[in-house]
This record gives C-alpha cells, structure tokens and sequence, in this order.
C-alpha cells in the first residue's frame, strides 16, 4: 500500500523533513502521524476550507481517529481575502478550546492560503508547536507546503506579517488535484515551468515533450509525480542552501517582480498568482534576451512552453509610470537601478542589478 510513495529530504540545519509524494496517500495520515520521529501528543488540529472538507476531511479525519489521535477539524472561508490576522485568531481560539499543548500538532489541508496560515498559527501558538502540510493545489504543491515561509497579509501588503516555520511533514495526494478547478492547476503550472528555466533543463525538456499541460485529464499520471518531484527537488535544493533568504532562494523569484506588479495593479484577483507569473516571466525573458544573457530561440521556448500549459503571456496594458512607482515601492529599486533575476540559459539564472528604470519604461511602452 505504501510503496508508491516517493520520500524527498529536505536537509536543514535543524528540522529537517520529507516530503511524501503519491497517488491515495492521503488517508494514510493517521499511519504517518505514527510514523513521525517526535512525539505529538494525541490533540490535533486540523484546518481547512469548505472546498477541500466536502471531498476530503471527514475520511481525513477517521484516519487520525483511528490511530488513536484526538482530532479536531477547523473550516474558514475560501480566499486569499481570508489570509488574515483574524484568521490567525481563529486557529488560535480553535487551538486553546481543543487545548493543545507544547508538544500537539496543527495540520494543514488545503492550498497555500491554508498553508501559510495553518504555518503561521503553529509558529505563534505557545511560542511555536509542529504543523504538517497536506497541500491540494498544484502551486502548494511544489512551492508554498515546502520551505517554511509562513504568514498572513497586511492591509497595507501581501504577506507582511509571517514567520519562517518548517513543518514536520509535507505529504502530496496528486488525487486531491481531481477536484481542483483547471484555471487553478494551470496557474500551478506555471511554477513548475520556472523550477524547469531556473535550474533544471531535464525538467523544462520533459515539459516540452509532454503532449498537453493544460489540465489534468490529459496528463499522464506517472509523469504529473515526476514533474511534481523534480520542481520540489528543486525548490529543497535551494531553500537548504538558503533557508532564511539571504542570497539564493531569490532566484525561486524569477519572473515574480513583474508578477507581483501585475497582480497588483490589475486588482487582485484579476489574475491568479500563477498566472501574473507566467507574464513576469515573459518580461524577464525579454529582459534577459536585451542584455544578451540569452538568445531568442531560448525566450521563445520558455513563451511556447507557458502558451502550451494555457497560461497567459501578453502583458496588460498596465501604465509605465505606476508599474515603476510599484517596483520603487517593492525595494527593488537602488540608485535607479532595478534588481532582477535573469535567465542565462534554460536552466540557469542570475542576479543583475545594473537594469535602469528607462529600460523598462522603455520595454513596457514597446508592449502597450
Ligand atoms: N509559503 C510560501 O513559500 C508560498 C509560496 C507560494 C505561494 N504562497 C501563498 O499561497 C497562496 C496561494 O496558494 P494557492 O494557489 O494554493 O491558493 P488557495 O489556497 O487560495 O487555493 C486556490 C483555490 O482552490 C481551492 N482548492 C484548494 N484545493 C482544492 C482541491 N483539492 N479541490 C478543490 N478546490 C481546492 C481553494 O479553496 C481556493 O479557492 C498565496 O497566499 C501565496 O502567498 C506561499
Ligand atoms: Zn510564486
């Protein structure tokens, strides 16, 4: 039964942890409790949303019961809207009425929003207990369940409020993924085909071969666990060289600046993350092939692989003047010059600080 499972380390300092990755594997939650090296007590909080507790939470739940655990469930409200300091209370009060200890666990079921509050919950009830991530979305999936950043958002801010927290355990159901819109998984795809242009060729190239990436009925499922494995390897390789951020987890931003400002000024919501993403990297493919970093058959793969996973790549018409007011507001900017990361090669990317604010006026007028 449990033998399809593919285990990835990821090596820390301290609290190192797998990530479990299969096909049904989530109903074995109660036998992976037992077989966590820690001791965690027999009260567990379990967070979710209404969408992911209708198909999942109650035969989630009876495999924790029947291991012995105590299990209390907690549902908040869909939506990034949610991902909130009121939240945070939620869980908290949650926390205190089910009272867990020093020693119980949170887990998280659900996609990032979930993830990253259930994270941040852990990390501030009695000064920090262990959590688990069970991420269904194909974006937490690969990116947000691993790493440990944690947090919510500020009014004045995406995700001003958090704190580095690694989980215990991440484990992947690519089952979940059968009741995940498809504008969700596409979006999701889009991290994956970064993972592929920022550090690994063999993963872009397997993506380039694949016949569709637009939505799960036609991809293969061998190959969705290969290309889900392949971008975590990626992203633990990363985060275990650069835990807390300071040099070369940045590269995990690719395409992400001119994201961010997508997502921002076309309103939230407009755009799924994954998707602003997908045009961020089409701009900073561009800029790579301006410096000569790259070539224009290496951009035009990248382009043709975002337009084969039915994400979108035209930029929108956004104004130069409040994209570059948005970049000086986001720190990216120092003396005039924009700090970006660039692609050099499929599978390789650099830090450049030497962009001017010219440049991409220049660029995006050229796009409007
Ligand atoms: N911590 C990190 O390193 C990190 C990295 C990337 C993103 N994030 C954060 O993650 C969030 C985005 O995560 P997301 O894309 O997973 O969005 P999400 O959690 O909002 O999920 C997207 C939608 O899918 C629904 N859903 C989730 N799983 C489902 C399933 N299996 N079946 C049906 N519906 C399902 C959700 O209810 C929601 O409506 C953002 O807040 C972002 O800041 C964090
Ligand atoms: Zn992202």
């Amino acid at each position: 039964m449990y033998q399809d499972i593919t285990h990835i380390k990821v090596n820390l300092i301290k609290n190192s942890y797998e990530v479990l990755v299969g096909s049904n594997t989530i109903y074995d939650i109660g036998f992976q409790l037992k077989q966590l090296k820690y001791s965690i007590g027999t009260k567990i909080l379990v967070v979710t949303n209404p969408d992911v507790s209708k198909p999942y939470s109650s035969s989630f739940i009876k495999s924790i019961q029947n291991e012995g655990y105590e299990p209390r469930l907690l549902t908040i409200e869909a939506g990034e809207d949610q991902k909130t300091t009121e939240s945070i209370a939620l869980i908290h009060d949650a926390a205190y009425e089910h009272k867990l200890e020093r020693g119980s666990l949170m887990i998280a079921l659900g996609g990032g929003v979930i993830g990253d509050m259930v994270g941040f919950a852990a990390a501030t009830w009695l000064r920090g207990i262990s959590f688990i991530q069970v991420p269904t979305t194909l974006l937490s999936m690969v990116d947000a369940s691993v790493g440990g950043k944690t947090g919510v958002n500020h009014p004045k801010g995406k995700n001003l409020i958090g704190a580095f927290h690694q989980p215990k355990l991440v484990l992947i159901d690519i089952d979940t993924l059968n009741t995940l819109p498809e504008r969700e998984f596409r979006a999701g795809m889009a991290e994956i085909i970064k993972y592929g242009v920022i550090g690994d060729k063999e993963l872009f190239e397997k993506l380039e071969e694949a016949k569709d990436l637009k939505n799960l009925e036609s991809i293969d499922r061998n190959f969705l666990l290969e290309i889900i494995t392949k971008s975590i390897k990626a992203k633990a390789k990363i985060v275990e060289k650069d835990e807390k951020e300071n040099g070369l987890r940045a590269t995990l931003n690719y395409g992400h600046t001119f994201g961010h400002v997508v997502e921002a000024l076309s309103g939230y919501g407009k755009f799924l993350h994954g998707e602003a993403v997908s045009i961020g990297m089409v701009i900073a493919g561009q800029l790579s092939l301006q410096e000569n970093l790259w070539s224009k058959a290496e951009a035009k793969r990248q382009n043709e692989l975002l337009i084969k996973a039915g994400l979108p790549i035209k930029w929108p018409n956004l104004d130069e003047d409040l994209v570059l007011r948005s970049l000086r507001a986001d720190k990216k900017v120092k003396d005039g010059h924009i700090r970006f990361i660039l692609a050099t090669e499929i599978g390789k990317v650099k830090l450049v600080n030497k962009i001017k604010e010219d440049q991409i006026y220049k660029l995006l007028s050229s796009l409007n």
